[in-house]
């Protein structure tokens, strides 16, 4: 019994110290936290972007999503789209800007400014549409480029107590990226289509920033979801105290 204690013990005692081997720890009261945010997020993005088993933080770069749906509709165009075996890749070649954080007992809140100089989205898709009474379907693969991302990640959190021990649970994630230039090219296997789609296509890279600001709602809706769904990886598995100490 007092043998198994002390394993286990030893146990706990180890995965502290292995934390700090894969995440910069930052003094939450400390006159240099933002500075030292900057560098641990930096550190975070490059090292975590393969994904860390022992924190069940999945592969950020490429990061993955196994799909996603999407409605529009308005009085004449009715669109259903699904997307699947989603990458997102580039995320790792980002800067980190700048950071800011209000961290205390009961509230969280981090301001995290980004740069990625490109980021490529690619997968499948299968949608189908209609204007008036025209029907289209369209499936193949999907590639769209971005150059020049600014955003700021915005999370907060408010404590979490599991077993007595206090941990910051992330509840919202929001960030609406400036983007520098967006290139779409897809291949469709669907002959009748073609000219339409291809129509499309061109269509949505001369449109692109009116069209980004119409898919903006949705991608938000799906980015506080994973982007939760990540940052709580950590922040539900390092207590708040040993994650954002309070050494002063
Ligand atoms: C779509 O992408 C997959 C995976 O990269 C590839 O195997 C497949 O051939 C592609 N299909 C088309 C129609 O380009
Ligand atoms: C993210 O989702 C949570 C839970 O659904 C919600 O409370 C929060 O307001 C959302 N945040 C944003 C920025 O949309």
């Amino acid at each position: 019994m007092y043998k198994i204690c002390f394993v286990f013990i030893f146990f706990v005692v180890c995965a502290a110290i292995d934390i700090e081997n894969y995440l910069k720890i930052c003094d939450r009261n400390s006159l240099e936290v933002n500075e030292c945010l900057v560098e641990a997020v930096q550190k975070g993005i490059k090292d975590l972007a393969g994904g860390n088993a022992d924190l069940g933080v999945p592969a950020l770069d490429p990061f993955y999503q196994d799909e996603l749906k999407m409605e529009y509709n308005n009085n004449q165009i009715q669109g259903k789209m699904l997307i699947s075996n989603i990458f997102v890749a580039g995320l790792s070649s980002s800067t980190v800007k700048d950071a800011r954080l209000k961290a205390d007992e009961d509230s969280f809140h981090l301001e995290i400014d980004m740069f990625t100089p490109e980021v490529k989205v690619y997968g499948e898709y299968e949608g189908g549409g209609s204007y008036n009474s025209l029907k289209l379907l369209a499936n193949g693969n999907f590639s769209t480029t971005m150059t020049d991302l600014v955003y700021t990640w915005k999370l907060n959190g408010k404590p979490h107590v599991i077993k007595g021990i206090t941990y910051m649970k992330v509840k919202s994630f929001y960030m609406r990226p400036d983007v520098g230039t967006m290139k779409t090219s897809i291949t469709n296997e669907n002959p009748d289509s073609k000219p339409l789609i291809d129509l499309g296509v061109k269509i949505t890279n001369e449109n692109w920033r009116l069209l980004y600001k119409e898919f903006l709602p949705f991608a938000q809706a799906n980015w506080n979801k994973s982007g939760t769904r990540v940052a709580n990886k950590i922040f539900l598995t390092i207590p708040y105290d040993t994650l954002f100490p309070n050494k002063s």
